[in-house]
């Protein structure tokens, strides 16, 4: 039987406030109803994110997801077929974007410290045909390390960044997202900041730049913005109406300007709310009890958004013990870490390939054992407090 507890930690709690609400309000209530599919306030915020990362260019778009797959495809445009290296420790459309833009992904294991690369699995899976280093910074955890940058160089292999849920980690200082040559948000409800749904691709490479504004809106031509590019694709397709020439075969990802809005007022606090989430978990980290639970990760650069609770011991009965426990204590989790763990193990996956999963000792470890819980910045010390109580005194006695 489960004790019905007073205690309660929900897994997110929506960033969006009053205050954001009011903002949609004051845009909505314009004398002239705005427009409201993708325009100024889109670029706005576009401009405005660009200078809180410091890249040249940021696209809007309607989620994090969308990022993925206008990155991958437009990589694809760009250097052609070949292999991708991504984690198997990450959200699907980190796999599914580098299968649409027919490239193939190869999977590394991931490593307990930082829970990006196993940096030795990794040198053993480049060859002439690694077209780019797909990592994702996983719940907040800087994923990114000189000796990774230092193959990336000597190999010269390219190096994208997932940040969709790292915004505001850094390298060394340098913010996750401006390391690579391009990186992916999302502002999904409950992230460190939300436009409800959406998504940012960063770059600081113009070419990159313009073929991702097509194919954000159809492949159309008409939306990429440097006019010499414009002009040469024009005058190739003399048979089509300048307005209509579709360069790639590609969707609808725009935003609406209401997302933007809503991202133009969330952005203002965005460094505030990150700040606290920071103290947050490193307060529950040092006091996590390190018999029991994996306490020795990395967090220098983290900017946390989620608990990460990793147990040492590979105990099944362990784990169901501890589930029941945190369900009865009103304490809400995810088993598996970012994407529920291990991508490889999901019928999408495994339907078309076959996997040694005696090569992913760590990212299978995480998949049975781990789960994050939420952090955010209104949660109170006594909450942390009564979380790590009952976590450190689990397997007491
Ligand atoms: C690492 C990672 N990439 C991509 C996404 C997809 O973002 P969205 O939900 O905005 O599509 C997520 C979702 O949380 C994620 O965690």
């Amino acid at each position: 039987m489960t004790t019905q507890s007073s205690f309660s930690l929900p897994l997110m709690e929506d960033n969006i406030t009053k205050e954001d609400i009011g903002e949609l309000i004051s845009f909505l209530s314009q004398e002239k109803i705005p427009k409201l599919t993708n325009g100024p306030k889109v670029l706005e915020f576009e401009k405005k994110w660009s200078e809180w990362l410091g890249v040249k260019y940021s696209l809007m778009l309607n989620s994090g997801a969308s990022a993925n797959e206008l990155t991958m495809l437009a990589l694809r445009y760009l250097v052609g077929k070949g292999e991708i290296i991504v984690p198997p420790l990450t959200w699907i459309s980190d796999v599914a974007s580098v299968i649409f833009a027919d490239l193939t992904p190869v999977f590394c294991d991931i490593n307990l410290k930082n829970l990006s690369f196993d940096i030795n699995h990794l040198k053993t899976l480049i060859t002439e045909r690694t077209k780019a280093i797909f990592l994702t910074h996983v719940l907040d955890l800087n994923g990114i390390t000189d000796e990774l940058l230092d193959i990336c160089k000597e190999k010269n292999i390219l190096l994208i960044e997932d940040v969709c849920e790292s915004h505001g980690a850094t390298f060394q200082g340098k913010k996750a997202g401006t390391i690579g040559s391009v990186s992916n948000f999302s502002f999904y409800f409950a992230h460190h900041m939300s436009t409800i749904e959406g998504g940012m691709v960063c770059t600081n490479d113009e070419k990159f730049y313009q073929i991702c504004r097509a194919l954000r809106s159809h492949g159309m031509v008409r939306e990429m913005t440097d006019e010499t590019l414009k002009q040469q694709i024009i005058n190739e397709n003399p048979d089509l109406n300048k307005d209509f020439i579709f360069l790639y075969p590609a969707h609808n990802h725009r935003s609406t300007e209401l997302n933007a809005v809503i991202g133009l007022s969330q952005i203002k606090r965005l460094d505030e709310n990150n700040q606290k989430r920071v103290q947050n978990f490193d307060y529950f980290i040092k006091n996590l009890n390190p018999e029991v639970y994996h306490t020795d990760l990395e967090i220098e650069g983290q900017c946390n958004y989620a608990f990460i609770v990793i147990l040492k011991n590979p105990s099944m009965q362990n784990r169901d013990y501890l589930e029941q426990l945190l369900r009865s204590s009103g304490i809400e989790f995810r088993r598996g870490l970012s994407g529920g763990g291990n991508q490889m193990k999901q019928p999408y996956f495994k339907k078309y390939y076959n996997v040694d999963h005696s090569k992913f000792p760590n990212v299978n470890h995480v998949h049975d054992y781990s789960w994050y819980i939420g952090n955010y910045p209104s949660l109170d010390r006594a909450k942390i407090d009564s979380l790590l109580k009952i976590l450190n005194t689990a397997f007491n006695g």
